[in-house]
């Protein structure tokens, strides 16, 4: 089978398409044909080894442990190991391989218990495939800060993958959503449900004399400091990306230990685990006209590099869909 392989760290050209052997499921597995998947900053980032906690995981000197990247995908199952009952060849499915990576390929053999899930009725292949990482990391922390109808709630980063499900889902939990993002993507996160928009290009969110009760930064960017004046006392700062620097990620936790001691805010942040059930829900939703992803590009699996390229300088609009094949 076709897969994209890297075996080196460095920029996306060190992502090269290689024929290699098609697995084979385990008795528990269930082979996927796959027909899309993303390249997301989970890819970019374990592929130039940023952070640089990103070798501990895989390999120091060079990707050891992963040899293909990819999170999520959807496609068709071709064939299911002996104890499989839950899936059978033919079905359409989406899923996430999560830190296992592995679905920049033509298949990937994924437990029948894992996330994996029959592909909303209402989606294609290409949007379903765009649902996990997003969906799942947005839903972790709101759940961690323990959202509520009512709240006020600053995203900021609206428009990329986690934004985009943070806005959607925020709404669908009752709370009142301003999402910040730049000149051209206003529309969009208006479309998506936000009552405000803040263009972070022309506003700094911070100076308006608006108060939150969350402010929910998926990139990063939204400085400490400007997040903290932004928030009423005792609010939550939600942090979900960041550069993944040393430096910024303990000064982080510091200045995070300080005010939760203070009692000015509370700081959540790490890394979001994937719950069971939250693939489900994340489909019922879909299903129910209530969430949608959003797709910026699409990249055949040859054009991969520019794929990665076009993720990594992170001005993408929600997603960036790798199409295996036309459905
Ligand atoms: N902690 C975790 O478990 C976890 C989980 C998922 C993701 N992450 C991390 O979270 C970060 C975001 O992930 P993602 O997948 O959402 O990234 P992404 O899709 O690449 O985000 C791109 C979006 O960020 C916006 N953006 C860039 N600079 C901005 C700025 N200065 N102010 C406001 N918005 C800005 C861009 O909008 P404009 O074009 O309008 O600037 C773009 O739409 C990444 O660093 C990722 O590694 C962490």
């Amino acid at each position: 089978m076709k897969a994209a392989v890297y075996t080196r760290y460095g920029p996306p050209d060190v992502v090269q398409i290689k024929d290699i052997e098609k697995p084979a499921p385990k008795d528990n597995e269930v082979l996927v044909r796959i027909h899309a998947t993303t390249v997301c900053a989970a890819d970019w980032r374990m592929r130039k080894a940023d952070p640089f906690l990103v070798r501990f995981m895989i390999g120091l000197w060079r990707p050891k442990k992963v040899n293909i990247l990819g999170m999520e995908f959807a496609g068709t199952v071709e064939s299911v190991g002996k104890a499989v009952t839950r899936f059978a060849a033919g079905d359409q499915v989406f899923g996430s391989t999560g830190f296992k990576f592995g679905t920049h390929a033509e298949y990937v053999c994924v437990p029948e218990d894992g996330a994996l899930a029959i592909k909303p009725v209402n989606m294609t292949h290409e949007e379903a495939a765009a649902v996990l990482f997003g969906g799942v990391s947005a839903l972790h922390f709101l759940r961690e800060a323990k959202i509520q109808a009512g709240q006020k709630v600053l995203i900021y980063g609206a428009s990329g993958s986690v934004g985009i499900f943070a806005v959607q889902l925020a709404r669908h939990f009752g709370a009142q959503v301003t999402g910040v993002c730049s000149t051209a993507n206003l529309d969009l996160v208006k479309s998506l449900g936000a009552d405000e928009v803040v263009d972070y290009t022309r506003e700094d969110f911070s100076r308006a004399g608006r108060v939150y009760d969350m402010v929910f930064d998926t990139v990063g960017k939204s400085g400490f400091s400007r997040s903290l004046k932004s928030l009423k006392r005792g609010g939550l700062y939600v942090r979900v990306g960041g550069s993944g620097r040393l430096t910024s990620i303990l000064g982080g936790m510091l200045r995070g230990m300080w005010v939760s001691m203070t009692g000015a805010a509370k700081v959540i942040s790490g890394v979001a685990r994937g719950a069971a059930g939250d693939q489900s829900f994340l489909k019922g939703l879909i299903e129910a006209g209530k969430l949608r992803t959003v797709i910026d590009r699409r990249y055949s699996l040859d054009e991969i590099a520019e794929a990665h390229r076009h993720a990594e300088a992170g001005h993408k609009k929600g997603h960036v869909v790798i199409v295996l094949e036309h459905v």
